[in-house]
């Protein structure tokens, strides 16, 4: 009997990390082909991803990435369902809300493919980012919608959306099960940097929100540099390219460093005094390693880390910011909200029943 055929699409460097584990799990009963649109491209926020991850090469790229959100989402969905039409898969898996997985999503809906959305269910309300628009849309032409949390599987349900819908845990957990101890053992970021566990926070920027507001972005900044410690600021592309066009200044404490590497970063989140970020992937990261994390947002989809009073989400207050660093030491119990590190075992079992 011929295997089925899933094809996976991924972009972005959160979606190499939980396609990983989904990957390892599909290979024993399905054949599975995998999409990278090239949203993400630059060697540091891809290739290294799939070398760290012992990803196997996409089998199509399409070298997608710059453009605006519209001719990303545009041109991705033109190659996307080209590859669709020939490849003819059973099941199309997306992750997450960037572009790539809204084309993706779309492409399969088009072409009467049945759609399984990874990390369903998530909400901000904030329909101002990007995001929010592709994880709404995406789940609503999901047949499948394979959720992380209670939260998630609750917002569905108020979008009227019931059917499909499991509650698998969180493939970022299987992925940080996998991923934690080979960090450890092959980064060397702390030599290299010169740090000591517990004596430096970690930053990180990336939202449009923050990035592409000057005013947000200075913020940011004034607050990095009133804390009274040494902080590691890995830069993402968007975000370097838009301090320097607004010609805004760090001070000495701030150490900007190219993006590093998964094991890198899950080596420089585990032995920092604090996290501060806008990323919803690192937001996790921080619960599950034990370590405070401050959120440079007014929002965020993951509220139980907030709830389970590890996670404080400060905007971009400068004072809120400094006065979370100084006073907040949370230690209390950190239930285990994202499952038991089977999720994409658990995915693929689903898939099975469904498609085999
Ligand atoms: C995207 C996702 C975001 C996710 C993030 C993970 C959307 C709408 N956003 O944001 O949800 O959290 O990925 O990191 O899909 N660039 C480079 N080199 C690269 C990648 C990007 O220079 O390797 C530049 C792009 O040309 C662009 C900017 O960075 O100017 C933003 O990249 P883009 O892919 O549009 O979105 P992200 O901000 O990375």
């Amino acid at each position: 009997m011929s295997l089925k055929t899933v094809v996976s699409i991924v972009g972005a460097r959160p979606q190499f990390i939980k396609a990983a584990p989904v990957s390892r799990a599909l290979a024993a009963s399905f054949r599975e082909v995998l999409i990278h649109t090239g949203q993400h491209y630059d060697h540091g926020m891809s290739e290294i991803f799939f070398r760290e991850l012992e990803m196997r090469p996409p089998d199509f790229h399409l070298g997608l990435g710059g453009g605006t959100h519209g001719e990303q989402t545009g041109k991705m969905l033109i190659g996307i369902e080209r590859i669709l039409s020939s490849v003819r898969p059973d099941c199309v898996l997306v992750y997450g809300d960037t572009n790539s997985t809204l084309s993706g999503a779309l492409a399969a809906a088009q072409n009467q493919v049945p759609l399984a959305h990874v990390e369903a269910g998530l909400r901000s309300y904030n329909r101002a980012m990007p995001e929010e628009v592709n994880r709404v849309l995406t789940d609503h032409i999901s047949s499948l919608l394979f959720c992380p949390t209670d939260a998630a599987i609750e917002n569905l349900a108020r979008e009227g959306i019931t059917r499909g819908v499991h509650r698998v845990g969180d493939v970022m957990y299987d992925a940080l099960l996998h991923n934690l101890a080979l960090a450890r053992e092959r980064s060397t970021i702390l030599n290299t940097l010169g740090l000591e566990q517990g004596t430096y926070a970690l930053a990180t920027v990336h939202r449009a929100a923050n990035t592409d507001d000057p005013a947000r972005m200075r913020a940011i900044l004034t607050a990095l540099r009133s804390l009274g410690t040494g902080v590691i600021f890995p830069v993402h592309p968007r975000t370097r390219k838009m301090i320097r066009e607004s010609g805004l200044s760090l001070s000495r404490n701030v150490m900007m460093i190219e993006p590093v590497s998964h094991f890198d970063a899950l080596v420089l989140q585990e032995n920092a005094d604090c996290i501060l970020t806008d990323s919803g992937g690192m937001q996790k990261e921080a619960y599950l390693l034990g370590v405070r994390c401050i959120t440079l947002r007014e929002e965020t989809e993951w509220v139980e880390t907030v709830q389970a009073g590890w996670n404080k989400l400060t905007g971009v207050d400068a004072g809120l910011i400094r006065s979370a660093f100084d006073t907040w030491h949370p230690s209390g119990e950190r239930p285990a909200l994202y499952g038991n590190g089977h999720a994409a075992q658990e995915i693929c079992q689903i898939l099975s029943g469904e498609f085999s």
